[in-house]
C-alpha cells in the first residue's frame, strides 16, 4: 500500500510541476501562469488534500489550507457537510442546524406529506416557525467525523497464494474486525469502504441524526422547472433546492425523532456569499458522490456503450411513453408517479447522453491508444504481473456480456418498471425465508412485507401499471439473452396473458396482497403459488438466482480482481498522470472553476442563467414550464431585493468540478469558504464524466445562492429562514 500511495504524490507532484511550467491560461492577475485544465477534474478524498491538492486548488484561485477544509482537531468545512439519507448531500447553513439540499433530492419526502387537497408538491411548503417543521419516518443524515487509513489492517494474513474469493473472505473479516475495533464514541458508527479498486482502505467514523424535519420547499414549477425536458441541459433555470432541519436530543447528540428534541448546534455552518461568480471563479463542491468508473477498459466501455445502456434506454422509453400518457391526463396519477417516473427518467436521459458523449469524444479510441502504451511500457521494463491484464479483460468481458444484459434485462423490466413483478418478487423472497429459515425467518418477513406493500400500494395504479407489464414482458422475451429466458415466456400472447394476470391475481391492490398474505405460513404459500402474477414471476426470479446472479458474481469477482491490478498497474506505469479513486459515496472535494464551454462547432454557451430567460422558457399552464403568478410579477417589478445582480436575478451557473449523481445538493463553496451554489446537476454533452471526465465539455450545473435566498425571501417571505444565516461580501 505504501506504494501506492507514494507512486500518487509522486504521481502529483509531477503534474503540478508540468502544469506550472506549460503556461497557456491566466487564472488570477497574482497566481502564477497555469494550464488550468490540467488540473481539474477528479474527486479528492478530504483527508488527503495537504500538498498536491492543496497546491492545485491554491493555484485555481483558492485561499483556502487543506486544514481549512478538513481537520479533526478544529471545526472545518467537512463539519458542514452532510449524507442526506445516503443518497444526496446537504450542508448545514445556519447555528441552528438548517439544511439546504436539492428539490430532487427532497421530492421523496414533500411528496409524502403532500395529498390531492394539500398538494406541498405542486404549491410549495414553508415552516414559519420551528413548530411547523415537519418529521419523517425512516430518514436520516450523516456526519463525517474521521477518516483514516486502515489499509494495512485490512491486507493483514492477505497473500499472493490465497484465490480471490479466499483473499476477499479475509478482506472481509478485517474489514469487520477494523470497523469493531475503531476508536469511537458510543452514539457514533464507524465503517469501512475500499479505494483505488481495492487497493486502499479508509475507516469512516460518522454520526448519524435521524430527526430531520422538513422546512422548506418551493412549488414544483420553480424548484423542477423544466422539468425533464430540461433535465441534464444547459442553459439551464431550475430553483433545485428544499431545506430541512437536523434535530438533536438536549446534549446535541443524534436521537430518535421527539417533539422535546433541539434544532441542532453544528460545529460549523457555511457563511452565504451574496457577492456571486464569474468566470474563471473558484469553486469547491464537497459531497458525497455515489460511483464512476473512470479507469475501464475499452472493452468495459465499449460494452456499457452499445450492448448494455442501449437495452436499458429502450426499455424505459417504452415504461415511460406509457406511463406519462397516464400522469398528464390524471392530476391523482400524476402525483401518485411524479417520483417514481422523474428517477426513471433521468437515468434514460442521462445514459442517452453518456453514449453520444462517449462516441463524439473518441473515447473508447482513446482508451485503446492509452491501452496500447501501457502495452508498450510493461513489455519495455518487462513487469511480469501486468502482461496479461489487458487480455484478460478482453476474455472476460466476452463472457460476461450476456450474463450482465440478462441481469440489466430482469433488474429494469421485473425489478424497476413493471411494478406487479416487482411486487411478487418481493413475495417471492418471502417463500424463500420460510424455505430457508422456516415459520421464524417467516414471520419476520411477512412484517416486513406488509409494511412495505403499503407504501407501494399508496402509489400504485394498476391501470397505468398493466399496459407496461404487456410492453416491457413481450420486449424481455424478444430481447433478453435465450440462454437466460424462462420457458413460460415461449409462444405466448402477452396481450392475453397480461388480461388474464391483471384480472385474476390479488397482487394488484393492498386488500389482495393481505389477504394472501394471510394465514400460517404453508397457507400463504399455498395461496401464492396460486396467484397468477406470482407463479409467473417467480420463474423469472428463480432464473435471476440461480442463474443470472450467480453466474455474474463468479465473473464479476474476477474481473474485480483484474480491475485492482490494472489500476495499480496504471499508477506504475503513469507516474505522471494524475489519478483519483473512483466515487464509492463516501466524502469527497471536487475543485474548478466557474466556466461557460462550447458544445458544438460554431457555438458558446455563457456561464451563467438569468430570471429573464425563465420568463422566455414560461408557457402558461404547461406540464413542465409554467411558473407561479408571484414569480412573474416579482420578475416585472424587478423586486430582487439584495439578490439581484445589476438588476439581474441569476438563475443557475456551471463550473468544471468533476461530480456524479450523489453530489446533487452539494454545496458549491468560493475561494475563501463560502457557500455560493448549490450543485445539481451536468449538462448533457458531459454525462460521460462517469467514464471519462473532459475539462473541455463536462460541467456541473448549479443554482446561484442568490436565486435561493430570493425565492425563500421575496417569493416564499419566510424571513425567519434568511435571519437565521449567514450573509457576507468576500468581494466588497
Ligand atoms: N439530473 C439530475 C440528477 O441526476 C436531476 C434530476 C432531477 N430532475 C428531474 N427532472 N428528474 O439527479
Ligand atoms: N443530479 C445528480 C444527483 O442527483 C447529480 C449528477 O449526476 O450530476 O446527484
Amino acid at each position: 500500500m505504501k506504494n501506492i500511495k507514494f507512486y500518487l504524490i509522486v504521481a502529483l507532484l509531477v503534474v503540478s510541476c508540468k502544469t506550472v511550467q506549460e503556461t497557456t491560461q491566466v487564472v488570477k492577475s497574482e497566481a502564477p501562469i497555469v494550464d488550468t485544465r490540467e488540473i481539474q477534474g477528479g474527486m479528492w478524498i478530504p483527508s488527503l488534500l495537504e500538498g498536491v491538492n492543496e497546491n492545485e486548488m491554491q493555484l485555481l484561485g483558492s485561499k483556502m489550507t487543506a486544514e481549512d477544509i478538513y481537520s479533526v482537531n478544529n471545526s472545518s468545512l467537512k463539519d458542514a457537510i452532510v449524507h442526506f439519507n445516503g443518497g444526496c448531500t446537504s450542508e448545514v447553513i445556519s447555528p441552528n442546524g438548517l439544511l439546504l439540499t436539492n428539490h430532487h433530492c427532497g421530492y421523496g419526502v414533500i411528496q409524502s406529506h403532500s395529498s390531492v387537497e394539500n398538494d406541498y408538491l405542486k404549491d410549495g411548503f414553508w415552516a414559519m416557525s420551528y413548530e411547523e417543521e415537519l418529521p419523517n419516518e425512516n430518514f436520516s443524515v450523516t456526519f463525517i467525523k474521521r477518516i483514516d487509513d486502515v489499509t494495512e489492517a485490512i491486507f493483514e494474513g492477505v497473500n499472493s497464494d490465497m484465490d480471490e474469493a479466499a483473499k476477499m473472505k479475509l478482506i472481509n473479516q478485517n474489514i469487520l474486525k477494523v470497523s469493531k475495533a475503531a476508536q469511537k464514541e458510543a452514539w457514533q458508527d464507524a465503517n469501512v469502504k475500499s479505494f483505488y479498486k481495492g487497493n486502499q482502505y479508509l475507516l469512516f467514523v460518522t454520526e448519524e441524526f435521524k430527526d430531520v424535519r422538513l422546512v422548506g420547499a418551493p412549488p414544483t414549477s420553480i424548484g423542477k422547472f423544466g422539468s425533464d425536458t430540461d433535465n441534464w441541459m444547459w442553459p439551464r433555470h431550475t430553483g433545485d433546492f428544499s431545506m430541512f432541519r437536523i434535530y438533536a436530543d438536549a446534549n446535541n447528540k443524534p436521537a430518535e425523532y421527539s417533539k422535546d428534541n433541539v434544532p441542532y448546534k453544528p460545529a460549523h455552518h457555511l457563511p452565504i456569499s451574496l457577492d456571486g461568480v464569474e468566470e474563471g471563479d473558484f469553486t469547491l463542491v464537497f459531497g458525497f458522490p455515489g460511483r464512476t468508473n473512470e479507469y475501464l477498459p475499452a472493452v468495459g466501455i465499449d460494452q456499457i456503450v452499445n450492448v448494455l445502456n442501449p437495452a436499458k434506454i429502450e426499455v424505459r422509453e417504452n415504461a415511460l411513453k406509457i406511463v406519462d400518457e397516464f400522469m398528464r391526463n390524471d392530476n391523482n396519477i400524476k402525483i401518485k408517479y411524479a417520483s417514481k417516473y422523474a428517477s426513471i427518467a433521468n437515468y434514460w436521459k442521462k445514459w442517452i447522453g453518456e453514449n453520444q458523449g462517449i462516441e463524439k469524444s473518441n473515447a473508447i479510441q482513446k482508451k485503446r491508444e492509452l491501452e496500447s502504451e501501457f502495452s508498450k511500457i510493461v513489455a519495455e521494463k518487462d513487469l511480469v504481473g501486468y502482461k496479461t491484464l489487458l487480455s484478460d479483460f478482453e476474455t472476460l468481458y466476452k463472457e460476461i456480456e450476456s450474463v450482465s444484459l440478462a441481469r440489466d434485462y430482469w433488474v429494469e423490466v421485473v425489478y424497476r418498471n413493471v411494478e406487479l413483478l416487482n411486487i411478487t418478487f418481493s413475495a417471492f423472497q418471502l417463500e424463500q425465508a420460510f424455505l430457508k429459515g422456516g415459520e421464524e425467518a417467516f414471520e419476520s418477513r411477512r412484517k416486513s412485507l406488509l409494511n412495505s406493500y403499503k407504501g407501494k400500494f399508496k402509489n400504485y395504479s394498476a391501470k397505468v401499471d398493466k399496459p407496461v407489464f404487456e410492453k416491457l414482458v413481450s420486449l424481455y422475451a424478444e430481447k433478453a439473452p435465450n440462454e437466460f429466458m424462462p420457458s413460460n415466456m415461449g409462444n405466448v400472447n402477452f396481450s392475453t396473458l397480461t388480461n388474464d394476470i391483471y384480472a385474476n391475481s390479488k397482487l394488484t391492490s393492498l386488500e389482495g396482497a393481505n389477504e394472501l398474505l394471510t394465514g400460517t405460513a404453508e397457507e400463504v404459500i399455498k395461496k401464492l403459488n396460486g396467484d397468477k402474477a406470482y407463479t409467473f414471476g417467480k420463474e423469472l426470479h428463480s432464473i435471476f438466482y440461480t442463474k443470472i446472479e450467480p453466474k455474474f458474481q463468479e465473473l464479476n469477482l474476477q474481473l474485480a480482481a483484474v480491475q485492482k491490478e490494472y489500476m495499480k498497474a496504471l499508477m506504475e506505469v503513469f507516474p505522471n498522470k494524475r489519478f483519483f479513486p473512483d466515487a464509492n459515496s463516501t466524502l469527497r472535494v471536487t475543485y474548478g472553476q466557474v466556466k461557460g464551454y462550447a458544445p458544438k462547432d460554431g457555438m458558446r454557451y455563457g456561464n451563467t442563467t438569468y430570471l429573464k430567460g425563465v420568463i422566455e422558457k414560461f408557457v402558461p399552464g404547461d406540464y413542465e414550464f409554467d411558473i407561479p403568478n408571484k414569480l412573474k410579477e416579482l420578475y416585472d417589478s424587478k423586486d430582487f431585493g439584495q439578490y439581484g445582480d445589476n438588476g439581474k436575478m441569476p438563475v443557475n451557473f456551471i463550473g468544471t468540478n468533476h461530480t456524479t449523481g450523489g453530489n446533487s445538493g452539494s454545496p458549491a463553496i468560493d475561494a475563501h469558504g463560502n457557500l455560493i451554489g448549490l450543485n445539481f446537476d451536468r449538462v448533457w454533452e458531459g454525462t460521460m464524466s462517469d467514464m471519462n471526465y473532459d475539462p473541455d465539455i463536462c460541467r456541473n450545473i448549479m443554482v446561484d445562492i442568490r436565486y435561493v435566498l430570493f425565492i425563500v425571501d421575496k417569493y416564499a417571505g419566510a424571513k425567519n429562514l434568511i435571519d437565521e444565516m449567514t450573509l457576507v461580501h468576500p468581494k466588497k
